[in-house]
């Protein structure tokens, strides 16, 4: 018996990189999973790999930021499979556009301050407003955040500070649906390696990253779907409200840890 068999997930921004992964997870795990992105490619690129290795998967396009988008795809999730159990809030806006002109705070254009806080704090809320009603009780949401929202830092104002929002909003979902059994914690990676974060930062940002991390190697997206995976089980039945940190020791230490070990290293 596998911890989500008879269960239905919903993973949004699950077209690539750690969403795949945790859709990829739960399928394996049993449950009928709605693998959701912007992106109709990549949503059935990974739809289409779960059921050749004997899932069952259904690809929806969607972009979360946009609510009439985000019923349609909650309702052909429950056409499809009848029932909803869980829903991973993934989707963030990454793209050139918005991380990518996520700068400087005085040169931050609203545009970009906007769109991120649609995509990354409005999506969210748009999964549970519409998730929530149709789950079944004891359900569970898990929402991704990120250890950029847990610092400072001189660039990424909007994506830091939608995420710090994040672990507020897990907190209201924890409360507003606790009675019901739904639980909702927050997963808050530092790096994780996946295709687009390797490409985007090149080896020399990897090595800075490197030496900021107290264990010898970085998360993978396997590893985010395995926390994933259990804090969406019956396994963390007593677990809710919580933003759980993966980042294999990025934020447990001292910055001058990092700056000391670095010194012997190179010595
Ligand atoms: N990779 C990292 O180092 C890292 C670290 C911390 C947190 N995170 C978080 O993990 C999550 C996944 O990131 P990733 O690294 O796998 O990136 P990714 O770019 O591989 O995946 C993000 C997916 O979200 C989709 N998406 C973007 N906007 C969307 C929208 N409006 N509606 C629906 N889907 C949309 C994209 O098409 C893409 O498939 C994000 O919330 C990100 O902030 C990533």
């Amino acid at each position: 018996m596998s911890r989500f068999d008879g269960r239905v997930a919903l993973v949004t921004g699950a077209g690539s990189g750690i969403g795949a992964a945790c859709a990829t997870r739960l399928a394996a795990e049993g449950a009928c999973v709605g693998v959701l992105d912007v992106h109709a490619a990549g949503a059935k690129t990974v739809a289409t790999a779960i059921r050749a290795h004997g899932g069952t998967a259904v690809a929806l396009t969607c972009d979360v930021s946009e609510e009439k988008q985000v019923e349609t795809a909650i309702g052909e999730l429950l056409a499809s499979f009848g029932r909803l159990d869980v829903v991973h809030s993934n989707a963030a806006a990454l793209g050139r556009g918005t991380y990518g002109r996520d700068q400087d705070l005085e040169s931050l254009d609203v545009a970009v301050w906007d769109r991120t806080m649609a995509v990354n704090l409005r999506g969210a809320l748009l999964m549970v407003k519409h998730g929530a009603p149709v789950m079944a009780d004891g359900g569970a949401f898990v929402i991704t955040s990120s250890v950029s929202g847990m610092t400072g830092d001189v660039a990424h104002v909007a994506y830091g500070t939608s995420k710090a929002a994040l672990t507020g909003f897990v907190r209201f979902v924890a409360t507003r649906y606790g009675s019901r059994g739904i639980r909702c914690n927050g997963v808050a990676p530092a790096l994780v390696l996946t295709e687009a974060a390797e490409r985007a930062l090149g080896p020399e940002r990897l090595a800075d990253k490197a030496a900021e991390r107290l264990l010898p190697w970085a998360c993978t997206p396997e590893d985010v779907a395995g926390l994933v995976t259990f804090l969406a089980s019956d396994e963390a039945r007593c677990i809710t409200g919580q933003t759980v940190v993966i980042d294999s020791g990025t934020l447990a230490h001292r910055p001058e840890h990092a700056l000391r070990q670095w010194r012997q290293d190179s010595e």
